[in-house]
């Protein structure tokens, strides 16, 4: 399904004198199956866009459009429908943890939804085993666990309900590098299985160049860019004059680009593939 912002403004405190904008007239699309990285500076706006998708935040003015669900500033009839088509995954997942056991807690979203008992449970054993935790842990209180578990036992609860669109925002912040790629290839393992899409917000630009296929770059309330990676990647000038800075890799290639006055070098995000382009030019030139 894809998500459409028809002229999205989302304004906070309205009428007072706090008010603010901090959304301009929003005019994007986010495909379809996509995996979409929303990136900007800290306050540009980036949690307030994510959460017009699953109905957290209404716009003030314009329209979003999630499949055939459409949001409007007074529309909201059909949330619990879009709640079950939309997963959200906040910071710290770990806090939307609330049940007795961990069983209870991955079936409750599903059993909101009418589905049975039997079911539900079915689904709870499979998610624990895809967010990687062994089955005994589902008869134990959620909150004996390490923080780490906690977070998977979150995140198999969103997945449970067998969400269209996940929406990520900033999952891996405080996660050691393990971790984070871990809870990665989590996402990337269900968005295949289950033809979703999934929309994550970061600060980790090498997270945006390894797993994104679309990038969008807020700035100010406002999308200052969009594209492929290597597209917006490219842009650093752009980028620094709001910023960000692409992932150290591409510096890497930049400097090679500048220190033998290439004409043409490929964008490439994966250190294997960077050190082969290097080789293959250098020994090239060895044997001319
Ligand atoms: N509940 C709120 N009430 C008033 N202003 C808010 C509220 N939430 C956010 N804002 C303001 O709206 C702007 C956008 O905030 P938002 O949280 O969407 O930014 P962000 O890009 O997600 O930032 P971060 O990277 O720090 O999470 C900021 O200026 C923020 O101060
Ligand atoms: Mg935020």
């Amino acid at each position: 399904m894809d998500i459409v912002f028809n002229n999205v403004s989302h304004i906070y405190m309205r009428n007072t004198p706090f008010e603010k904008y901090a959304l301009k007239d929003i005019k994007v699309t986010i495909p379809s199956r996509s995996f979409t990285a929303i990136i900007g500076a800290t306050g540009s706006g980036k949690s307030t866009l994510t959460q017009h998708i699953n109905g957290l935040l209404t716009p003030s003015k314009g329209t979003v459009q999630i499949g055939s669900h459409h949001i409007t500033r007074k529309v909201r009839r059909d949330m619990r429908a879009l709640r079950q088509d939309v997963g959200y995954i906040f910071q710290y997942p770990e806090h939307q943890l609330f049940e007795e056991t961990v069983e209870k807690d991955i079936c409750f979203g599903p059993l909101n939804f009418d589905v049975s008992e039997t079911i539900a449970k079915r689904k709870a054993h499979e998610m624990i085993e895809l967010v990687g935790l062994s089955k005994d842990i589902l008869q134990r209180s959620p909150f004996e666990l390490s923080g780490g578990q906690m977070r998977r036992v979150a995140i198999a609860g969103v997945l449970a309900s067998e969400p269209k669109v996940i929406v990520l925002d900033e999952p891996t912040a405080s996660l050691d590098p393990i971790g984070r790629e871990e809870m990665m290839t989590l996402f990337t393992t269900y968005q295949k299985e289950h033809e979703a899409t999934i929309v994550l917000v970061t600060h980790q630009m090498e997270e945006v160049a390894q797993y994104a296929d679309h990038v969008i770059v807020m700035n100010k309330g406002e999308i200052a860019m969009q594209g492929t990676p290597s597209e917006v990647f490219s842009q650093s000038d752009m980028l620094s004059a709001i910023g960000l800075h692409p992932p150290p890799i591409m510096k890497l290639g930049h400097q090679f680009k500048r220190r033998f006055n290439l004409d043409e070098w490929p964008t490439v995000f994966d250190e294997g593939e960077l050190a082969e382009h290097m080789a293959a030019f250098l020994l090239s030139g060895r044997e001319k």
